[in-house]
């Protein structure tokens, strides 16, 4: 989603990528769009079972082999983008830690002291610290895990301290997202983080951006429903009719794969395929690109900045959804406060007033059984293709 018109006049301090800044990838796709009028209003025959949203036991089975068996997007990597800053994160109601220790590599670990299991980091905020202590007998841990100094261990017999390092997941960053196998047991699969993902998101300055702000949903709904409207069009003329919808058109968007990631590219309502050769001209202005990383983060480009929002599914009715507003840097004059001020608080009202609000009042109704089955259009190719890939990983 954008900035209101009014604001896309804002201070020369834009994300910027002009049309040269971006992968190949990013700009044989956008050379894909066609002139509005030109564009094909394609028909498709597609349907989902209304129980895939609300039946626990598809829940469970979507934990194992969605959540469970691979790698899946934890955290925006700018969160902690600074060697020796570590944060708890809860947002799945497993008690985590992410932190960059003082090599710049980035860790995940259970948030449990190996003494009692106490949570070592009780907020979920980043703090810049070289060491975590426990609140309870202030046992102290490195960034990197590993348990260095106890209280009073001359009480301790046989305490071989080396067997007593945190409990650590296995993760990676990829084009600033931070990827974690949330099963320590399973062998670790890293295969939805192909190179044209990260060719793309390092295109878009991701892993070094600021996170301006970030906002925690819970939202009554399958989480299925709280992506789908970033898959789809269909919705955005009519469900944000009173906010962003006229900036945007009513046509099929150009769609690829990356690895299983679904990337999505489309000219705004002002855009003419001439203007991918206007020399210097910021590109997110006229295109909108979201990415679907499977199966849970969301990234949506704008003229002034980045969404992204990872979605954690919590229960069949329960979603926690963090949301970041990522910009070129911190606001250094008025002009860009107010901006991104602006832009933040629109941000939040059109996704959490008008789409996850939409997720909701879907799952209320899908809830009563009134329906066996949802039917999509082709303006909703996109969550087809997307249902295709979460088939194939299921049994
Ligand atoms: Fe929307």
């Amino acid at each position: 989603m954008n900035a209101p018109a009014a604001l896309e006049a804002g201070p020369a301090m834009p994300l910027v990528q002009t049309f040269d800044m971006l992968s190949e990838s990013q700009r044989a796709a956008m050379k894909r769009i066609v002139a509005h009028d030109a564009a094909p209003a394609p028909q498709i025959e597609f349907t989902t079972p209304a129980s895939m949203f609300t039946c626990p036991e598809r829940f469970a089975l979507e934990q194992q082999h969605l959540f469970r068996a691979r790698a899946v997007p934890l955290a925006v990597s700018a969160l902690v983008a600074e060697p020796g800053t570590a944060m708890g994160h809860d947002a799945l109601g497993i008690p985590l830690i992410i932190s960059r220790d003082k090599q710049g590599e980035i860790h995940v670990f259970l948030n449990a002291c190996q003494h009692k299991g106490a949570k070592l980091l009780e907020s979920c905020d980043p703090v810049k610290s070289a060491r975590m202590t426990c609140p309870y007998h202030a046992w102290t841990f490195g960034l990197d895990g590993k348990l260095i100094a106890v209280a009073r261990p001359e009480t301790f017999a046989n305490l071989d301290k080396s067997s007593r390092n945190l409990a650590e997941l296995p993760a990676r960053e990829h084009g600033g997202i931070i990827w974690v196998m949330l099963d320590r047991t399973a062998e670790p699969d890293f295969s939805p983080l192909v190179p044209d993902l990260a060719s793309d998101l390092e295109a878009l300055d991701l892993p070094r951006l600021h996170v301006y702000g970030r906002k925690r949903f819970e939202i009554a709904a399958n989480w299925k429903l709280v992506l789908e409207p970033f898959l789809e069009g269909y919705h955005v003329q009519r469900l944000h009719a009173q906010t962003v919808g006229p900036m945007f058109a009513d046509v099929p968007n150009v769609v690829d794969l990356l690895g299983p990631t679904i990337r999505q590219i489309s000219g705004k309502a002002n855009f003419a395929p001439a203007d991918l050769d206007i020399e210097g001209e910021n590109i997110h202005k006229t295109v909108t690109t979201v990415y679907n990383m499977f199966p849970n983060c969301v990234v949506i480009t704008s003229p002034w900045y980045v969404s992204v929002m990872l979605l954690h599914p919590r229960a069949a009715d329960h979603t926690t959804v963090e949301y970041h507003m990522l910009t070129r840097a911190k606001p250094d004059n008025p002009k860009a406060e107010e901006l991104y001020a602006k832009s933040y608080a629109m941000i939040l009202n059109v996704f959490g007033n008008e789409d996850f609000r939409a997720a909701e009042i879907s799952h209320a109704g899908l809830s009563t059984g009134a329906l066996d089955t949802c039917v999509y259009s082709g303006l909703e190719a996109s969550i087809a293709t997307y249902y295709g890939v979460l088939d194939s990983y299921l049994p």
